[in-house]
């Protein structure tokens, strides 16, 4: 098997090559807040099925490209879209794009996603930073054979969504008069919606919404050492507190919210 830093030094070749340069912050786009990406100046963009050792990506909704450039005065390379585990894909190589955000020197990510609200006080439409998760997957990234220049075997999680960030967030929001719900995403596989009484369990277990990407994102994220913010988009009601769920309202309320997203997260990174 070839190397994870090997691989990695073709990825980053490849997009220096396309003229990314400096890096500060990756942003990883989910299901409907892709286009923040849009507003990027100066932007270089290629597609994913173009990177070599990215997969390709097919969920409506996940246009699938790498997107460089100046977003509030800060070098981005934002993921228009993502791999998820559900789609068959590893845990490695739905995490291989923030593995090639540390190798390329971003030193933080911010990380953003929809999900369902377990904590009864959210309402579809909130946004919610995300202070800590739990593994749900069943997976991990990191099992296997450790690549000590990659990370430690043994990663530390307690501070994994950085406190300072969120601390940033919490500000900005308060300044921008944008209520910012917090709590903990628990991440299950998917590709099912989740089934009432795993949502009364996870909500027993200390979740606050549920969702089905970000937690294998921000493990090799804390195995690399980048700073995270994580931001949640509550597209719904998770199941059992609302009638049924489907993929168009998750589409809908991120519709509906982007516009105070993208001011969150463009405030946060000016900040
Ligand atoms: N569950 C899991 N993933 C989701 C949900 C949900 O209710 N809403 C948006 N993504």
């Amino acid at each position: 098997m070839t190397k994870l830093s090997e691989m990695l030094k073709e990825t980053t070749s490849f997009l220096k090559g396309k003229g990314i340069g400096e890096v500060d912050f990756g942003l990883i786009l989910g299901s409907g807040l892709g286009e923040l990406a849009d507003e990027i100046e100066d932007a270089i963009a290629i597609p994913f099925s173009e990177v070599p050792h990215f997969a390709v990506s097919a969920v409506v909704g996940h246009a699938g490209k790498l997107v460089y450039g100046t977003l509030s005065g800060k070098k981005v390379l934002a993921l228009q879209g993502r791999f998820h585990y559900y789609e068959g894909h590893s845990m490695q190589t739905v995490t291989y794009p923030v593995r090639m955000m540390a190798a390329i020197g971003a030193h933080s990510i911010i990380v953003t996603n929809a999900a369902g609200g377990v904590n009864e006080s959210f309402t579809p439409g909130n946004l919610m930073l995300i202070t800590d998760h739990i593994n749900f997957t069943g997976d991990n990234p990191l099992i296997g054979e450790n690549e000590e220049d990659m990370g430690p075997r043994f990663p530390d999680m307690s501070r994994a969504y950085t406190p300072e960030y969120a601390e940033i967030a919490r500000k900005v929001a308060k300044e921008q008069n944008v209520l910012l719900q917090e709590g903990v995403y628990m991440g299950f596989s998917g590709p099912t919606y989740e089934t009432p009484a795993e949502i009364r369990m996870s909500r027993v277990m200390g979740a606050d919404a549920v969702g089905m990407s970000t937690v294998s994102e921000v493990i090799v994220a804390a195995h690399s050492g980048l700073k995270v913010l994580g931001i949640s988009c509550i597209t719904n009601l998770a199941a059992g507190m609302q009638s049924t769920l489907n993929h168009a309202e998750v589409v809908e309320t991120t519709e509906r919210v982007k516009g105070q997203f993208k001011e969150l997260v463009k405030a946060t990174l000016a900040a």
